[in-house]
């Protein structure tokens, strides 16, 4: 009895700590890992309607949107649903203070006003497969990691190229579990995709940085796109003549409603997590690399929003610079007392004692020195994480740098005498770069965020690793150097450098590598090359191998528990239900908001709180349609799917695979989940699809667009 008892409940601790809703899955393997546990959750499905190679499936509706988003497809005529800070890039390269799309939105009404993205593209996913047993082929144990990764690159060339035999599709191979495993991926990829529909910020940007991570929240954080493709159906570059991409699949939409308990899942394209780092290196993040981070970005912060507080089109130039400058500044100050509140670095030291402790009673010596050595990697590598944090943080951060930064290639081209066909695609390169450039640069921003960092650089950063600018006297004031600087290179000047760029004759290399700011550039560069980098580089590749094994040696440790690969851009599945949470004592948040919390924020006076006139007539006549619950309109609710960056934009599916939200922020609260999960707070911030549906039909009267949608009522 007693035996049975003790069994009993080490399968229920094992259920807990097993599927805590943590953990972002491979479509592949959900069969094998995850299906019982999903369905016995609520899940009405089967993983063949997830993923298949067999017969169409929910995968088929979900592409990589752009370079770090997710996106999904709701119609038969290839139309898209993103978040809008996903489609922020597109929206504002089409946006001029004539037509600020930004701030009023953009409908296309019909087709042909629908806009083109020269630099958008989105990918569907066409297979996975396991590859490990092919590309670890001839590695043995005893090998160095330099021999290994010689072969493994080896592998990964065939195998590229027998899957790209005979079709379009581009191949990805990626390591999962530090390398113990590896999967491919076959995508195809169509690059003629248009702008359909964005609301204007004032509900697509609802809240902006200040609610942005934040819970309860009220953001309609959408935009619209549509794929096009050619008249087979097959990618192609943009041509008036591209017809409507005819999808495999697309999302049916569920305005049922939701209530809180329901399962809830999403597919999508998480970018990266460190789940597994041990104590030592959460003490770096959370005591040193997050507090310099965040300190250098309040710097650039501050100086940005000086200016645009004051003047309406530095507002819209750097609005989409400011946005990304200041997300991840928000969460890694969430991450550090995310950390601290969970106890991870002493529940990540009780972890690695007992797996010393494990390693010693099994005799298992290949793992009884690994995290001794890991702790001694990361002793040694704070001063260079503070040096390589600087470098892109401080240094890099100044865009007339960043910019320079861009000449190294026409340089080095020059030096090795390309041929001319070769550099005139280096220069059509660099000239449009230059446009974009120019379109959305402020020189006394830059100039005063230069005089901020500079100074900070070499405060901070050991001098063995520092720069040497030989011409630089920081005790006589950094303003007047900076501003001779500004003054004199061509890059802050978008006459002579766009003219230099048109007439560019190899003699002008002479004229880029003596510019000041270029010539400033290489100090810090060179010594980042060749004091951190390489230094740096090696302990990285050393812990990654002593990840693997660590990995393994888990495994080995624990083998009823499902691990999960850290996510690495990848399509995952992850999956739990909805539910409020608690941030503090006394305090419990409900797991939706509605449009009356849209009104309650409203105050005209404020930017990021002030409600477009037709949204409050519309809340005034409850004139909410088929939209409404309850008498109003909700808004957004969480759940306890387990997301990162990446997942923007995510399909947000019930138990039937119907669409019901777009994923696209996770609670401040809980936000240390990329590196430690806590189910009692780890949320992630999810669109309801009726208040999207609400928006489109009511508010931008273009109801042809949820006419074209599958609606279930
Ligand atoms: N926090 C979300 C994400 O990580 C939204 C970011 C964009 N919005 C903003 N206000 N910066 O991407
Ligand atoms: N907003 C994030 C993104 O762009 C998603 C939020 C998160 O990090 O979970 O992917």
């Amino acid at each position: 009895m007693k035996k049975v008892l003790l069994i009993i409940a080490l399968c229920v601790g094992m259920a807990n700590i097993n599927f805590a809703d943590e953990g972002m899955w491979i479509p592949l393997l959900l069969e094998k890992y995850n299906i019982q546990d999903m369905q016995k959750k609520g899940f009405k499905l089967s993983a063949e309607d997830i993923y298949s190679i067999n017969q169409d499936c929910l995968m088929d509706a979900v592409v990589i949107f752009g370079r770090g988003c997710t996106g999904e497809i709701v119609s038969d005529k290839g139309l898209l649903l993103t978040n809008h800070h996903c489609g922020y890039g597109a929206i504002q390269k089409h946006s001029t203070i004539e037509h600020d799309y930004l701030t009023n939105g953009f409908w296309a009404m019909n087709m042909k006003e629908e806009l083109p993205n020269p630099d958008l593209s989105v990918k569907f996913l066409k297979r996975i497969e396991d590859v490990s047993a092919k590309v670890l082929k001839d590695i043995k144990p005893e090998m160095t990691e330099a021999n290994k990764s010689k072969i493994i690159v080896k592998n990964i060339a065939a195998l590229k190229k027998q899957a790209q035999k005979g079709n379009n599709y581009k191949v990805v191979i990626k390591p999962f579990f530090y390398g113990n495993q590896y999967y491919m991926f076959l995508y195809e990829e169509y690059t003629d995709v248009r702008l359909v529909g964005a609301p204007p910020s004032a509900i697509g940007k609802f809240g902006g940085d200040t609610d942005n991570w934040m819970w309860p929240r009220h953001t309609g954080d959408f935009s619209i796109f549509r794929v096009y493709a050619d008249k087979n159906n097959k990618p192609a570059k943009y041509s008036k003549d591209n017809v409507p991409y005819k999808p495999k699949k697309f999302l049916p939409i569920s305005i049922k409603g939701i209530k809180k308990g329901d399962f809830t899942w999403v597919m999508g394209y998480p970018g990266s997590t460190q789940e597994y780092l041990i104590s030592d290196a959460i003490k770096l993040i959370a005591n040193v690399r997050n507090p310099h981070r965040i300190k250098l970005r309040d710097e650039r912060l501050a100086v940005m929003n000086s200016y645009a507080s004051k003047n309406d089109t530095i507002r819209i130039k750097y609005a989409s610079k400011n946005a990304r400058v200041s997300n991840s500044w928000k969460r890694w100050k969430g991450e550090i007392s995310g950390l601290e509140r969970l106890q991870t670095i002493k529940k990540k030291q009780e972890l690695e004692q007992k797996f010393q402790a494990w390693a010693k009673q099994n005799n298992k010596t290949e793992y009884s020195d690994i995290i001794p050595q890991l702790s001694k990697i990361y002793s040694e590598v704070e001063d260079l994480a503070i040096a390589y944090d600087y470098w892109r943080e401080s240094i890099r951060a100044i865009e007339v740098i960043s910019f320079a930064s861009k000449f190294d290639n026409i340089i080095r081209m020059a030096n090795e005498k390309k041929s001319d066909k070769e550099i005139k695609a280096e220069i059509e390169y660099l000239q449009a770069q230059a446009k974009k450039f120019y379109k959305d640069y402020v020189r006394n921003i830059d100039e005063d965020i230069f005089s901020k960092l500079v100074p900070m650089y070499f405060e901070n950063v050991k001098s063995e690793y520092q720069a040497h600018v030989p011409d630089l006297n920081l005790k006589k004031g950094i303003s007047t150097y900076a501003h001779k600087l500004f003054n004199k290179t061509i890059f802050t000047n978008e006459e002579k450098c766009t003219n230099l760029l048109n007439n560019f004759t190899v003699a002008d290399i002479e004229t880029l590598k003596q510019d000041p700011v270029y010539v400033f550039y290489t100090y810090f560069k060179d010594a980042y090359t060749t004091k951190v980098k390489a230094q740096y580089d090696a302990l990285n590749a050393q812990t990654n191998k002593l990840y693997r094994s660590y990995l393994k040696g888990l495994q080995e440790m624990n083998p009823d528990k499902i691990y999960y690969p850290d996510a690495n851009f990848t399509m995952r599945v992850s999956y739990g239900n909805i539910e409020g949470f608690s941030p503090r004592d006394g305090v419990e948040y409900t797991y939706y908001t509605t449009i009356d919390g849209v009104i309650e924020k409203d105050n005209p006076e404020i930017y990021d709180y002030d409600v477009p006139d037709r949204l409050k007539e519309l809340h005034t006549a409850k004139d909410f349609g088929r939209y409404q619950e309850n008498g109003t309109v909700n808004t957004c609710f969480i759940a306890t799917n387990h997301t990162t960056g990446g997942n923007s934009g995510s399909p947000v599916l019930d138990a039937e695979g119907n669409l019901i939200g777009l994923n696209f922020d996770r609670a401040w609260h809980g936000i240390q989940s990329d590196m430690m999960f806590d189910p009692e707070r780890s949320r992630n911030v999810t669109l309801d699809i009726r208040y999207l549906l609400f928006i489109i039909d009511k508010l931008a009267g273009a109801g042809h667009l949820v006419e074209e949608m599958t609606i279930i009522e």
